[in-house]
Protein backbone atom coordinates (compact mmCIF):
# COMPACT_ATOMS: atom_id res chain seq x y z
CA UNK A 1 0.00 0.00 0.00
CA UNK A 2 1.70 3.38 -0.95
CA UNK A 3 1.27 6.21 1.73
CA UNK A 4 1.24 9.57 -0.82
CA UNK A 5 2.71 11.53 1.71
CA UNK A 6 5.95 10.02 2.01
CA UNK A 7 6.09 7.56 -0.85
CA UNK A 8 7.43 4.91 1.51
CA UNK A 9 5.13 1.47 1.47
CA UNK A 10 3.52 0.32 4.86
CA UNK A 11 4.40 -3.23 5.40
CA UNK A 12 0.51 -4.87 6.13
CA UNK A 13 -0.26 -7.32 8.09
CA UNK A 14 -0.57 -9.06 4.57
CA UNK A 15 2.48 -8.72 3.63
CA UNK A 16 3.18 -10.39 7.07
CA UNK A 17 0.88 -13.18 6.09
CA UNK A 18 2.47 -13.95 3.25
CA UNK A 19 6.31 -13.67 4.42
CA UNK A 20 5.02 -16.38 7.28
CA UNK A 21 3.28 -18.46 4.32
CA UNK A 22 0.35 -18.59 6.93
CA UNK A 23 -2.48 -20.78 6.89
CA UNK A 24 -4.23 -18.35 8.91
CA UNK A 25 -3.16 -15.30 10.37
CA UNK A 26 -5.11 -13.76 13.56
CA UNK A 27 -4.74 -10.82 15.44
CA UNK A 28 -6.32 -10.58 18.86
CA UNK A 29 -7.64 -7.63 20.55
CA UNK A 30 -5.49 -8.50 23.66
CA UNK A 31 -3.49 -12.17 25.13
CA UNK A 32 -6.76 -13.05 27.14
CA UNK A 33 -8.77 -13.54 23.61
CA UNK A 34 -5.94 -14.91 21.76
CA UNK A 35 -6.10 -17.59 24.74
CA UNK A 36 -9.15 -18.35 24.76
CA UNK A 37 -9.76 -19.02 20.94
CA UNK A 38 -6.76 -21.19 20.56
CA UNK A 39 -7.86 -23.36 24.02
CA UNK A 40 -11.19 -23.29 21.73
CA UNK A 41 -9.23 -24.10 18.60
CA UNK A 42 -7.19 -27.34 20.16
CA UNK A 43 -10.60 -28.28 21.64
CA UNK A 44 -11.90 -28.52 18.39
CA UNK A 45 -9.03 -30.35 16.45
CA UNK A 46 -9.16 -32.90 19.54
CA UNK A 47 -12.72 -33.93 19.02
CA UNK A 48 -11.51 -34.01 14.78
CA UNK A 49 -8.86 -36.11 15.87
CA UNK A 50 -10.26 -38.73 18.08
CA UNK A 51 -13.67 -39.08 15.74
CA UNK A 52 -10.87 -39.70 13.01
CA UNK A 53 -8.38 -41.49 14.45
CA UNK A 54 -9.39 -42.50 18.01
CA UNK A 55 -6.47 -40.19 19.39
CA UNK A 56 -5.26 -36.77 19.85
CA UNK A 57 -1.00 -36.12 19.50
CA UNK A 58 -0.28 -32.27 21.04
CA UNK A 59 3.22 -31.59 21.46
CA UNK A 60 3.19 -28.22 23.74
CA UNK A 61 4.87 -24.93 23.38
CA UNK A 62 6.97 -23.69 26.56
CA UNK A 63 7.63 -20.41 27.79
CA UNK A 64 4.92 -18.29 29.40
CA UNK A 65 2.54 -17.26 26.31
CA UNK A 66 0.80 -20.39 26.45
CA UNK A 67 0.39 -20.55 30.10
CA UNK A 68 -3.50 -19.06 29.81
CA UNK A 69 -4.19 -21.11 27.06
CA UNK A 70 -3.54 -24.08 28.96
CA UNK A 71 -4.97 -23.13 32.44
CA UNK A 72 -8.40 -22.20 29.75
CA UNK A 73 -8.43 -25.90 28.37
CA UNK A 74 -8.70 -27.22 32.09
CA UNK A 75 -12.31 -26.72 31.50
CA UNK A 76 -13.00 -27.62 28.11
CA UNK A 77 -14.79 -31.25 26.94
CA UNK A 78 -12.34 -33.19 25.75
CA UNK A 79 -12.36 -37.25 25.83
CA UNK A 80 -9.01 -36.60 28.07
CA UNK A 81 -8.58 -40.44 28.04
CA UNK A 82 -7.60 -40.04 24.24
CA UNK A 83 -5.45 -37.33 24.08
CA UNK A 84 -1.45 -37.46 24.00
CA UNK A 85 0.67 -35.38 25.08
CA UNK A 86 4.19 -34.39 23.81
CA UNK A 87 6.42 -30.98 23.85
CA UNK A 88 8.06 -29.32 21.18
CA UNK A 89 11.21 -28.64 23.34
CA UNK A 90 12.40 -29.07 26.97
CA UNK A 91 15.45 -27.55 28.81
CA UNK A 92 18.03 -29.76 30.25
CA UNK A 93 17.01 -28.54 33.86
CA UNK A 94 16.08 -31.57 36.64
CA UNK A 95 12.88 -33.34 36.68
CA UNK A 96 10.22 -31.16 38.44
CA UNK A 97 12.04 -27.86 38.27
CA UNK A 98 10.38 -25.18 37.72
CA UNK A 99 11.86 -23.88 34.83
CA UNK A 100 11.03 -27.10 32.92
CA UNK A 101 8.30 -26.61 29.95
CA UNK A 102 6.59 -29.42 31.19
CA UNK A 103 6.63 -27.88 34.96
CA UNK A 104 4.54 -25.23 33.12
CA UNK A 105 2.01 -27.31 31.52
CA UNK A 106 1.56 -29.74 34.32
CA UNK A 107 1.10 -26.79 36.67
CA UNK A 108 -1.40 -25.12 34.16
CA UNK A 109 -3.17 -27.93 32.94
CA UNK A 110 -1.96 -31.38 32.68
CA UNK A 111 -2.27 -31.72 36.85
CA UNK A 112 -6.17 -30.49 36.46
CA UNK A 113 -7.43 -32.98 33.58
CA UNK A 114 -7.55 -37.13 33.46
CA UNK A 115 -4.63 -37.56 30.66
CA UNK A 116 -3.57 -40.50 31.67
CA UNK A 117 -0.25 -40.31 33.41
CA UNK A 118 1.27 -42.99 30.48
CA UNK A 119 0.15 -40.31 27.88
CA UNK A 120 1.80 -37.39 29.07
CA UNK A 121 5.52 -37.79 27.25
CA UNK A 122 7.82 -35.34 28.90
CA UNK A 123 11.21 -35.06 27.36
CA UNK A 124 13.71 -36.93 29.50
CA UNK A 125 16.16 -33.87 29.42
CA UNK A 126 17.81 -34.29 32.58
CA UNK A 127 19.48 -37.04 30.99
CA UNK A 128 21.47 -34.59 28.74
CA UNK A 129 20.79 -32.81 25.12
CA UNK A 130 22.00 -35.48 23.31
CA UNK A 131 20.86 -38.61 25.28
CA UNK A 132 17.69 -36.98 25.56
CA UNK A 133 17.22 -36.36 21.69
CA UNK A 134 18.03 -39.58 21.26
CA UNK A 135 15.82 -41.56 23.91
CA UNK A 136 12.88 -38.86 22.09
CA UNK A 137 13.08 -39.33 18.80
CA UNK A 138 12.70 -43.22 19.78
CA UNK A 139 9.62 -42.53 21.76
CA UNK A 140 8.27 -39.88 19.62
CA UNK A 141 8.10 -42.10 15.84
CA UNK A 142 5.16 -44.05 15.94
CA UNK A 143 2.85 -40.76 17.50
CA UNK A 144 3.98 -39.09 13.93
CA UNK A 145 3.00 -37.19 12.29
CA UNK A 146 1.30 -35.22 15.02
CA UNK A 147 -1.98 -33.15 15.07
CA UNK A 148 -0.62 -30.52 16.25
CA UNK A 149 2.17 -28.84 17.59
CA UNK A 150 1.85 -25.59 19.46
CA UNK A 151 4.47 -22.94 19.09
CA UNK A 152 5.93 -19.60 20.11
CA UNK A 153 8.15 -17.56 19.22
CA UNK A 154 10.81 -15.59 20.80
CA UNK A 155 12.02 -11.88 20.47
CA UNK A 156 14.43 -12.99 17.82
CA UNK A 157 12.42 -15.13 15.72
CA UNK A 158 13.14 -18.69 17.33
CA UNK A 159 10.39 -21.42 17.70
CA UNK A 160 10.69 -24.76 20.10
CA UNK A 161 14.44 -24.72 20.56
CA UNK A 162 15.53 -23.96 17.14
CA UNK A 163 17.61 -20.30 17.27
CA UNK A 164 18.98 -18.15 14.36
CA UNK A 165 22.02 -19.74 13.26
CA UNK A 166 22.44 -22.19 15.77
CA UNK A 167 23.33 -25.80 14.05
CA UNK A 168 20.53 -27.57 15.60
CA UNK A 169 18.17 -25.38 13.58
CA UNK A 170 19.23 -26.64 10.35
CA UNK A 171 19.69 -30.66 11.40
CA UNK A 172 17.11 -32.71 9.49
CA UNK A 173 16.42 -35.42 12.72
CA UNK A 174 13.49 -36.07 14.01
CA UNK A 175 14.57 -34.78 17.96
CA UNK A 176 17.74 -32.40 17.92
CA UNK A 177 20.09 -31.67 20.96
CA UNK A 178 20.64 -27.95 21.64
CA UNK A 179 23.52 -26.20 22.77
CA UNK A 180 24.90 -22.54 23.41
CA UNK A 181 21.15 -21.79 22.91
CA UNK A 182 20.56 -17.69 23.91
CA UNK A 183 17.92 -17.92 25.47
CA UNK A 184 18.97 -19.66 29.48
CA UNK A 185 19.30 -22.67 29.91
CA UNK A 186 22.13 -22.99 26.81
CA UNK A 187 21.36 -26.95 26.86
CA UNK A 188 17.79 -27.96 25.51
CA UNK A 189 16.24 -30.85 23.19
CA UNK A 190 13.78 -29.90 20.38
CA UNK A 191 11.51 -30.99 18.04
CA UNK A 192 13.11 -30.42 14.37
CA UNK A 193 11.91 -28.39 12.00
CA UNK A 194 10.91 -31.30 9.87
CA UNK A 195 9.09 -32.85 12.75
CA UNK A 196 7.23 -29.50 13.21
CA UNK A 197 6.34 -28.70 9.56
CA UNK A 198 5.33 -32.27 9.35
CA UNK A 199 2.28 -31.60 11.89
CA UNK A 200 -1.21 -31.76 10.33
CA UNK A 201 -1.32 -28.33 12.01
CA UNK A 202 0.88 -25.96 13.52
CA UNK A 203 -0.16 -23.13 15.99
CA UNK A 204 1.79 -19.82 16.83
CA UNK A 205 0.59 -18.13 19.98
CA UNK A 206 2.59 -15.05 19.84
CA UNK A 207 1.96 -12.18 22.24
CA UNK A 208 3.68 -8.72 23.74
CA UNK A 209 5.45 -6.05 22.22
CA UNK A 210 8.79 -8.07 22.71
CA UNK A 211 7.90 -10.32 19.45
CA UNK A 212 7.04 -6.99 17.23
CA UNK A 213 10.81 -7.07 16.19
CA UNK A 214 11.07 -10.37 15.12
CA UNK A 215 7.74 -9.94 13.29
CA UNK A 216 8.64 -6.57 11.39
CA UNK A 217 11.96 -8.68 10.20
CA UNK A 218 9.97 -11.69 9.08
CA UNK A 219 7.83 -9.11 7.25
CA UNK A 220 10.75 -7.81 5.52
CA UNK A 221 11.78 -11.39 4.20
CA UNK A 222 14.44 -12.56 6.84
CA UNK A 223 13.75 -16.13 7.12
CA UNK A 224 14.10 -16.43 11.22
CA UNK A 225 13.28 -19.79 12.46
CA UNK A 226 9.79 -19.07 13.28
CA UNK A 227 9.22 -18.10 9.29
CA UNK A 228 10.30 -21.35 8.47
CA UNK A 229 7.12 -23.01 9.77
CA UNK A 230 5.29 -23.34 6.10
CA UNK A 231 1.13 -23.06 6.38
CA UNK A 232 0.88 -22.83 9.97
CA UNK A 233 -1.98 -20.88 11.99
CA UNK A 234 -0.39 -17.22 13.53
CA UNK A 235 -2.41 -15.79 16.41
CA UNK A 236 -1.05 -13.29 17.56
CA UNK A 237 -2.34 -9.65 19.47
CA UNK A 238 -2.04 -6.36 18.52
CA UNK A 239 1.05 -5.76 21.15
CA UNK A 240 3.13 -8.27 18.81
CA UNK A 241 2.10 -6.23 15.35
CA UNK A 242 5.15 -4.31 14.35
CA UNK A 243 4.66 -0.95 14.62
CA UNK A 244 4.80 -0.71 10.83
CA UNK A 245 1.91 -2.77 10.28
CA UNK A 246 -0.82 -1.09 9.45
CA UNK A 247 -3.52 -3.33 11.52
CA UNK A 248 -6.87 -3.89 10.40
CA UNK A 249 -5.67 -4.17 6.61
C1 LIG B 1 11.23 -22.03 25.66
C2 LIG B 1 10.18 -22.12 24.61
C3 LIG B 1 10.40 -21.04 23.59
C4 LIG B 1 9.29 -20.05 23.78
C5 LIG B 1 9.64 -18.72 23.19
C6 LIG B 1 8.60 -17.67 23.58
O1 LIG B 1 11.76 -23.06 26.07
O2 LIG B 1 11.48 -20.92 26.11
O3 LIG B 1 10.01 -23.31 24.07
O4 LIG B 1 10.42 -21.45 22.26
O5 LIG B 1 8.10 -20.56 23.15
O6 LIG B 1 10.90 -18.34 23.70
O7 LIG B 1 8.58 -17.59 24.99
P1 LIG B 1 7.50 -16.63 25.74
O8 LIG B 1 6.16 -17.22 25.42
O9 LIG B 1 7.86 -16.73 27.19
O10 LIG B 1 7.67 -15.26 25.14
Amino acid sequence: MQTPDTGTRNTSAQDLRDALDAKEFVVHRDAEMLAATVAQRIAALAAQAIAARGAFRIALAGGNTPRRCYELLRDMAVDWQRVHVYYGDERCLPRGDPGRNDSMAQQAWLDHVAVPADNVHAIPAELGAEAAAAEYAKLLEPALPLDIVLLGMGEDGHTASLFPGNPATEQGDAVVAVFDAPKPPPQRVSLGMPTLNAAREKIFLVAGEGKREALGKIARGIALPAARIARAEWHVDGAALPGEIVSGD
